[in-house]
């Protein structure tokens, strides 16, 4: 994170908007972010495939992995790290909070100049 810019947990959905090794897209703070439920856990990912820039959202789940739907490539949700070839560039993960129904994602937004 630059100087010029502040992390704060905002709303990115409801638990309840997902379903079991389901991923939805959100827009947080100008990043295209999936967010993943599988195995009763909540995982924040970028939405974009390090080896050809697709969205890593229309993949498929698999435990604690995402697989690009374009060559394959599988992340870690945990970490961001590819598992599989040929992506070889992590993705950045995001840290998540559940808070009664609501998915919080610590997202990176530029400061107001009220701030800096
Ligand atoms: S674009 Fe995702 S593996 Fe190639």
């Amino acid at each position: 994170m630059s100087p010029s810019e502040s992390a704060a947990f905002v709303r990115a959905c409801a638990v309840s908007d997902l379903k079991e090794d389901g991923v939805i897209s959100v827009e947080l703070g100008g990043d295209e972010i999936a967010i993943v439920k599988t195995g009763g856990e909540v995982f924040a990912i970028r939405d974009w495939c390090s080896h050809a820039a697709v969205p890593l959202s229309e993949g498929e789940v698999d435990g604690y992995t995402i697989e690009c739907w374009l060559h394959g490539s599988c992340f870690d949700l945990r970490t961001g790290q590819p598992t599989s070839m040929p992506a070889t560039v992590g993705v950045p993960v995001y840290p998540v909070k559940i808070e009664g129904d609501d998915v919080l994602v610590l997202a990176v937004f530029p400061k107001t100049e009220l701030e800096s």
